[in-house]
């Protein structure tokens, strides 16, 4: 019998990713995105059981320790990576929720498998949890496990948070599974989300779809109360301030300066390599600055790190191509031999790596077409220490509702990115200062410890309510 834990995560991704080496050696490598950095310090400190799929197709290795957390690996079939993976979650949910800034892709087979693969998560989690434990689902990829787990064992709290955007009703109306998917979460005790509009959002839905009735935030289903809520996740700002005044990141950053030959400038883009990042437009913005000469190349120069991403998934490939055309039209029109306008890396860097550039970058460029939060930028912001430093921000980024010294800007207005990058770069050094201090501060106090200490509390609140009432 798996070992029973009063605390579990259950999640599509482990925080480390099986690679099978060409010799079969095993190997294991931190997994990218958003979600794994939020979590990996919250369970680390709730030394629990994080369930979740470990990257590979074959069978799940044995359940193992790390860091103090307790991995519970469960295995996805090369046709279920394909289909649920791939497919219904990131070739229909991933485009739906993100305003389907690409056209949400809907498949029958896709939805079926989908329903397989929760439904494994859910026993997985139902087999490992304790009695009365608390089990926290997250995201898109496992909307229906709260209500298969309840299904299976009434005893336990659950809670459910989505990290990227609830859609508004008219699009979310477009999935054909759609009351299926809502009854899943439904399941829960509490859902969270990035932002209140987006609680907001399925608090209608639940009436509009389902006919429920619902006060302030709290939902009556089956004689239940379900409560809906905005909890912005974060980083783990001191951990990220502690590795950016490390002496050998600044001087990682300092070689970095000298590398791209010392310009004023240095203007970075971190991201998965997904079309939701806004990258393009970026790049756009910057070869337009270039040739209106507003800017030139050796004062400024690009620096554009894209981890792969779900790589077999066709709006990604042709993501890719376009920027990477994109990437080589910039560099072919304004670069110099030895001098590139923009230095793009198509690869994932180590935390200490990235620390060093994030302190090396006098401008970040972050201009996603929409965004649940957006970690980077707040990474970005911990990472400066008193050196100043501009963050260009999408309005359309969960992070542009907390970081508002930011440089705010619209992504569909291209001549708004480029006024947002000429004022960063051009802003007076103190008022810089000024701006970060202020967005430290914040992030100081509302880093991810506080983020799951404030939902946790809200899912033991509700409990005790629910109790109180039944
Ligand atoms: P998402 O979750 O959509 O990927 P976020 O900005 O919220 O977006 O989180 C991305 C996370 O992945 C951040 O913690 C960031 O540091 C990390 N990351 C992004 N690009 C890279 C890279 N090239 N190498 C290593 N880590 C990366
Ligand atoms: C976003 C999603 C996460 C996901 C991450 C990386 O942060 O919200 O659920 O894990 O991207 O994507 P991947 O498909 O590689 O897990």
């Amino acid at each position: 019998m798996a070992q029973r834990s009063s605390f579990v995560v259950v999640a599509n991704r482990l925080p480390v990713d099986e690679i099978i080496t060409p010799d079969g050696e095993r190997q294991w490598r931190p997994s990218p995105g958003g979600l794994v950095t939020a979590l990996h310090p919250v369970l680390t400190e709730h030394r629990g059981t994080w369930i979740g799929w470990s990257g590979g197709d074959g069978p799940a290795p044995e359940p193992f320790e790390l860091d103090g957390i307790h991995i519970h690996p469960v295995p996805l079939s090369a046709d279920e990576l394909e289909r649920y993976y791939e497919g219904q979650s990131n070739a229909t949910i991933w485009p739906l929720y993100h305003d389907a800034v690409e056209t949400p892709v809907y498949k029958r087979r896709w939805r079926d498998s989908y329903r397989a693969v929760n439904q494994r998560f859910a026993e997985a989690a139902a087999d490992v949890a304790a009695e009365g434990a608390t089990v926290w689902v997250q995201d898109y990829q496992l909307q229906l496990v709260p209500a298969m787990l309840r299904e299976m064992r009434s005893d336990l709290r659950i809670g459910f948070f989505l990290h990227i955007p609830f859609p508004p009703i008219e699009l979310f109306m477009q999935m054909p599974f759609r009351a299926e998917v809502l009854r899943g979460l439904l399941g829960a005790d509490l859902v969270g989300f990035q932002q209140r509009l987006a609680a907001q959002n399925f608090v209608r839905l639940a009436r509009h779809l389902l006919g429920l009735r619902y006060e302030g935030q709290s939902i009556q289903v089956d004689g239940r109360k379900v409560k809906a809520g905005a909890f912005p996740i974060s980083i783990d700002t001191r951990d990220m301030e502690r590795l950016a005044a490390d002496p050998a990141v600044q001087a990682r950053a300092k070689q970095i300066r000298a590398e791209l030959g010392d310009p004023k400038t240095v203007i970075l883009g971190v991201d998965r390599l997904d079309y939701t990042k806004g990258i393009e437009l970026r790049l756009k913005a910057f070869r337009e600055l270039l040739a209106d000469e507003r800017l030139n190349v050796g004062d400024a120069v690009m620096v554009q790190v894209a981890t792969p991403s779900r790589e077999r998934v066709e709006h990604y490939q042709a993501l890719r191509v376009k920027v990477e055309r994109e990437v080589g039209r910039i560099n072919g029109e304004f670069g110099k031999v030895g001098t590139p306008a923009v230095h793009y890396l198509h690869q994932s860097v180590s935390k200490q790596e990235l620390a060093a550039m994030y302190a090396a970058a006098d401008v970040m460029m972050v201009t996603p077409l929409r965004d649940g939060m957006n970690l980077v930028a707040k990474e970005y912001i911990a990472c400066r220490g008193d050196t100043g430093g501009a963050l260009v921000l999408s309005e359309f980024a969960g992070a542009a509702t907390e970081l508002r010294q930011a440089f705010l800007c619209n992504p569909h207005d291209p001549d708004g990115v480029k006024d947002a990058l000429m004022r960063a770069i051009n802003t007076e050094p103190a008022e810089l200062k000024r701006r970060i201090r202020v967005m430290q501060r914040h992030l100081r106090t509302h880093d991810v410890a506080r983020w799951a200490r404030t939902f946790l509390a809200e899912l033991d609140a509700d409990e005790a309510e629910n109790a109180a009432e039944g």
